[in-house]
């Protein structure tokens, strides 16, 4: 026992003054419970004068006995008190940081749509499933005997050149009669045309969409990737006539039911007759589709008989399309990615 310790009255008032002072000047909760620590616990000064109160006689010991417990009160008191105010400080410091502002406006989080491309063709698809066709599709990268030979361009068809396709290095295996065949991106998707035809038994009533590929350089009105939508039909007796009337009732449901279409002569490798339809819209008639009846070589190409099967085949542009709905004057706005755009598409129904 050190002489600080020595159990005096003048001790404990000491003691229970710096224990005071501590208490007081604690500037925060962690602080209170270091001081309370430090002069109100099992090791604080007080506590050890209480042990030495064995060491003194009677009187003594009621005097400093009566003096400590005045001092652990007094602590005690004042620990209560500070620690309220700590409290009362921490939690308004707390609700403050955390205070919501009821009268600001809400935050509205931007609002995605499908794009003007995606929309058009979800209506064509609309369209044409309405009519009974069913949506199928094909690979990307294809074999040049089904996006050429099994449409009646052969290798040295000046038709090659006005695809500008582009080869992608390596050779593909296809099944049976086809082998071994150069690979390609497919510059259209005629060549599911094919590829359904050759594993499906007729009628067929089927619609491609898919993302096709030029080597064009893009311009207002190219794209090196753009969409196709396909349709190919193959049944006991189709004509050129339910060929317009199919057109005429998907391009009625897209554009409106009082737009007029027009067919003009045109020449595909892969239909015969062949034609382009136009739509008369916004003033002037515009180009949407090409299509025509399936020759019979490429109906015996894919194994079917045309003598009891007859067939026609048209296809269209979705971008085209997306272009008149959404009134887009430069195709390149579908794949610059400016929200702008985006957002200021709006999705249109006739
Ligand atoms: N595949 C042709 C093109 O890309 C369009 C077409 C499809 C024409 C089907 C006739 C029949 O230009």
């Amino acid at each position: 026992m050190t002489d600080r310790d020595q159990p005096t009255v003048d001790a404990v008032i000491a003691a229970r003054d710096e224990g005071l002072a501590a208490l007081q000047a604690a500037p925060d909760l962690d602080a209170l419970d270091a001081a309370k620590r430090t002069h109100m616990g099992k090791r604080s000064t007080l506590a050890s004068l209480q042990r030495g109160l064995g060491t003194l006689d009677d009187a003594e010991r009621r005097e400093v006995g009566r003096a400590l417990n005045e001092a652990r009160e007094a602590l005690a008191e004042v620990e209560a008190r500070s620690r309220q105010a700590l409290e009362a400080e921490r939690d308004r410091v707390q609700l403050a940081a955390e205070a919501v502002d009821v009268t600001l406006p809400p935050r509205t989080p931007p609002r995605g749509a499908l794009h003007p491309v995606l929309e058009t063709i979800d209506a064509l698809l609309d369209a044409f499933t309405g009519l009974g066709y069913t949506p199928v599709t094909g690979p990307e990268v294809e074999s040049e005997w089904h996006n050429f030979e099994a449409l009646n361009i052969p290798a040295d068809h000046p038709a090659r050149g006005l695809m500008d396709t582009i080869y992608v290095q390596g050779l593909g295996a296809e099944p049976d009669q086809v082998g071994i065949t150069p690979m390609l991106l497919r510059t259209h998707t005629s060549p599911v045309q094919a590829r359904v035809l050759r594993t499906q038994e007729p009628p067929v009533y089927i619609v491609v969409p898919g993302r096709v590929y030029r080597s064009d350089v893009a311009d207002a009105t190219h794209l090196p990737a753009f969409h196709q939508i396909e349709g190919l039909a193959v049944d006991r007796s189709l004509s050129f006539a339910d060929l317009r009337g199919t057109l005429a009732a998907a391009v009625r449901s897209l554009l409106g039911p009082d737009v007029p279409i027009r067919l003009r002569p045109h020449h595909f490798q892969f239909t015969e007759p062949s034609c382009e339809v136009d739509a008369y819209y916004d003033g002037h008639w515009m180009e949407l589709l090409g299509a025509g009846m399936v020759p019979p070589n490429v109906l015996s190409a894919c194994g079917i008989d045309p003598d009891a099967w007859q067939g026609f085949a048209f296809g269209m542009g979705p971008e085209r399309l997306a272009m008149m709905r959404h009134g887009v004057t430069d195709i390149r706005q579908f794949v610059d990615g400016d929200l702008r755009f985006l957002s200021a598409q709006t999705t249109v129904s006739p």
